[in-house]
C-alpha cells in the first residue's frame, strides 16, 4: 500500500491541486485499484513550490497537472514494486 498525499492548501489549490488529484484519481483506478490511498492535506508549508505532493515519505514539490502521469509512473509504480517501463501508455 502506498499513500499519495496531496496539499489542497490554498496556494496549491491555485496551481491545479484539484486537477491534480483527479489526475491520481483515475491513474489508480485504471493502474493500481485498492493498493494505493490517495489523501488530500493541509499546507505542507513549500507554497512557492506547489503543487506539493507526497508519496510514501518522499515529497516532491512543483507536480502540474500535466505531471501527474510521468510522477505516477516514477514514484508510485516502483513504490509498490511494480517496474515502470510495464504500464501501458494512454493518450486523452
Ligand atoms: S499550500 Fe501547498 S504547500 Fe502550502
Amino acid at each position: 500500500m502506498v499513500t499519495i498525499t496531496v496539499c489542497v492548501g490554498s496556494s496549491c489549490f491555485l496551481r491545479g491541486a484539484s486537477q491534480v488529484i483527479e489526475g491520481f484519481r483515475a491513474l489508480i483506478e485504471r493502474e493500481a485499484p485498492g493498493v494505493v490511498e490517495l489523501k488530500g492535506s493541509f499546507c505542507m508549508e513549500r507554497c512557492g513550490n506547489g503543487v506539493t505532493v507526497k508519496i510514501g515519505d518522499v515529497i516532491l514539490a512543483d507536480v502540474h497537472p500535466e505531471d501527474v502521469e510521468n510522477v505516477f509512473r516514477e514514484h508510485v509504480l516502483p513504490a509498490l514494486g511494480r517496474n515502470a517501463e510495464c504500464g501501458q501508455h494512454v493518450h486523452h
